[in-house]
């Protein structure tokens, strides 16, 4: 069994990044800024965003933190949105997701210019990505595929079961590893919360994707002798050893998993990371497409 280390890739492609960014300052070119919202004081979304900023920090990016609280209306933030579209000096605006109940993703996601959208989640980067065109892929299943080649994984042929269908990782997922591209080429079967037999279908898997938020739900006995699993899940367990008061699971149940995979990621340490260096990729491109 290998270990799949997102930290270790996600910290090349910000090793690349950073030398991009020191170019773009020799050349006196406008350096990549992200703008990040945050609505409400979900510690989870926090935290991710605060990693985002980080990120940036450390590649050399620009970038804004707009933080509103809960109660902030929709139209304030889309009028917050609309400003960032307006802003020449801002290439990448993400709202981090969820958002509370009053206020609508879809309004929310249609909102952001789609060439500033570095979360990939505008219809038109959507469809895009569908096509196999060049555009803006949603950050976590960007970073699986850059995952998948840091490591020189070969998918061609293999039979991908993802688990979970958001729009955020699981159809995104499915329809990058299905696309006619390295990694890629995957015959790829969907698993949601109506299939079946999960199990059936994940034991029939060479790479198992899980993104369904459930911790340990992919057991030992769904796996098959020399299968690649990939974790996306990230729930937060009490913990109280832990300073933080939690610990962050996956969805795999990665002890008993892992001795029967070829590779496996960790959680934390695997997709998380690569999460982030993806969507720095995505602000560079945007980036670029105006220098
Ligand atoms: N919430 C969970 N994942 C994501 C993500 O990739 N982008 C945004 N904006 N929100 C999220």
């Amino acid at each position: 069994m290998q270990i799949l280390d997102g930290k270790k890739a996600a910290q090349a492609i910000r090793d690349e990044l950073k030398i991009e960014v020191a170019q773009l300052n020799a050349e006196g070119k406008t350096i990549p800024h992200l703008a990040a919202i945050l609505v409400g004081d979900n510690g989870a979304s926090a935290t991710y965003v605060g990693a985002k900023v980080k990120a940036c920090e450390e590649v050399g990016f620009k970038s804004t933190l707009i933080h509103f609280e809960e109660t902030v209306s929709e139209s304030r933030l889309l009028d917050k949105i609309r400003e960032l579209n307006n802003d020449p000096d801002v290439d990448g605006i993400l709202v981090q997701l969820p958002l509370p109940p009053h206020i609508s993703d879809e309004e929310v996601i249609n909102s952001i210019d789609p060439d500033k959208d570095v979360d990939g989640f505008h219809p038109v980067n959507v469809g895009n990505m569908v096509q196999g065109l060049p555009t803006f892929v949603p950050a976590t299943p960007h970073g699986i595929m850059l995952l998948l080649a840091h490591y020189k994984i070969d998918t061609a042929g293999k039979h991908a079961v993802v688990v979970g269908r958001s729009n955020i990782v699981g159809r995104p997922m499915s329809i990058l590893l299905s696309g006619n591209s390295n990694p890629g080429n995957c015959t790829v079967t969907v698993c949601h919360s109506k299939t079946k037999d999960i199990r059936y279908f994940c034991q029939q898997a060479d790479i198992i994707v899980a993104a369904l938020g459930k911790p340990g739900f992919i057991t030992a006995e769904m796996v098959k002798e020399g299968a690649i699993v990939i974790d996306v899940g990230i729930t937060r367990m009490e913990d109280p050893a832990k300073k933080s008061g939690f610990r962050l699971k996956g969805d795999v149940d990665f002890d008993l998993v892992a001795p029967k995979c070829s590779w496996i990621t960790p959680v934390p340490g695997g997709v998380g990371p690569m999460t982030i260096a993806a969507l720095m990729k995505n602000t560079y491109r945007s980036c670029m497409q105006k220098n």
